[in-house]
């Protein structure tokens, strides 16, 4: 036996005493200097001591290895890795895995989330994500609603107690366009270098609603920002109907009809021919064969002028288009209220 292996074997002991002591846990042991170094040692022997060598000091570490996955040592001895998305049980052990992620999958409203995120990116859009919490001001003021006008109580939502640190009420947002003057005012830099301001905010949106198969508290949708100089509506109508061709993976017909948003002006409801039916048979998804999806509409004067931008020399277009629902089409989904349910068997469904 050479010096090394019998280091290995004292070492060994020192740590056995160690632990029937219960001073220091095994987890702690790994990580001892002696034992590193001679882990390291491995290599620099010459061949014919190597293997006995290299066996001798991995069963140390085994050793070690598997007296940490019994728990020996302290029992105060903190957790090495807590999955707090785990069931039951699984966090007892110190060793704790997480769990394997081949059992998950995508929530079907990411996947068409990240879709179109995904095609709006080709076509020069970046994505910013919106917020589960905002004030008065970005979810109406901004926006053009004026204090007290009918029109907030079209956007009626969750409002907080607490105030934010300006005396503002905090509110769930009820829609994705309270990052519109955000959005605004951080790039309108970009506007002076003659370029575009082109961002799609996917985010949650919360609403008083009286729930049921096709009305949630709770949803999704995907914001649309465009400032230029010079836009049209005809910038806005081609721009989506690429994007939601490119969804469906047809050409889509359109159908645009004027709305009111504080937001914009001119406002429009936007519906799409129905992809699923040739508008003739009872489909399950439209009705007559269109499906209204979205509403947008030019942003009006007032909210770019909220963000410090001259519109006498940029505007846009700007549009709101839900994610959910979008989802609930494209997979014949009749209930909305599967979505947050965490059932499995909905779920599994939609594993690639
Ligand atoms: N925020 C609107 C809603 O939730 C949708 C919308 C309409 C967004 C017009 C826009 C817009 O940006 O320009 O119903």
């Amino acid at each position: 036996m050479n010096e090394h292996l019998e280091e290995v074997e004292a070492l060994r002991r020192r740590f056995e005493a160690e632990l029937a002591a219960g001073e220091v846990s095994a987890a702690e042991l790994l990580k001892d200097r002696r034992l590193k170094d001679l882990l390291a040692a491995v290599k620099a022997k010459p061949a014919g001591q190597r293997r006995a060598f290299g066996r001798a000091v991995n069963d140390l570490k085994d050793f070690l290895t598997s007296a940490r996955e019994e728990g020996a040592g302290p029992a105060t001895e903190p957790l090495a890795y807590l999955d707090v998305t785990a069931p039951f049980g699984v966090n007892q052990s110190e060793t704790a895995a997480l769990l394997d992620p081949s059992h998950g999958s995508l929530h079907p409203i990411a996947k068409t989330q990240n879709e179109l995120v995904g095609i709006f990116a080709r076509m020069g859009f970046e994505a910013v994500e919106s917020r589960q919490l905002d004030n008065e001001f970005y979810m109406f003021d901004s926006l053009n609603f004026p204090q007290n006008h009918p029109a907030r109580d079209e956007f009626d939502t969750f409002f907080l107690q607490e105030k934010d640190a300006d005396g503002r009420a905090l509110v769930a947002p009820a829609h994705t366009s309270t990052m519109q003057n955000r959005v605004l005012k951080r790039l309108k830099g970009r506007l002076e270098k003659g370029l575009p301001i082109a961002v799609v905010v996917p985010g949650r949106a919360f609403r008083n609603e009286d729930v049921d198969s096709t009305h949630d508290h709770m949803f999704y949708q995907l914001e649309g920002i465009y400032v230029a100089e010079k836009v049209t509506v005809a910038n806005l109508i081609a721009t989506l109907k690429e994007a939601l061709s490119a969804f469906f993976k047809q050409e889509l017909e359109l159908k645009i009809q004027p709305f009111y948003f504080p937001f914009t002006e001119p406002s429009f409801e936007f519906a799409i021919s129905c992809p699923f039916c040739s508008q003739a048979a009872a489909c399950r998804v439209c009705s007559g064969g269109w499906i209204e999806l979205l509403g947008c509409g030019m942003i009006h004067p007032n909210v770019l002028r909220m963000a410090d931008i001259d519109p006498t020399r940029y505007n846009g277009f700007a549009w709101g288009l839900g994610l959910t629902r979008l989802t609930m089409i494209g997979h014949g989904i009749e209930d909305i209220r599967h979505f947050a349910s965490g059932k499995l068997e909905f779920l599994r469904q939609f594993k690639a």
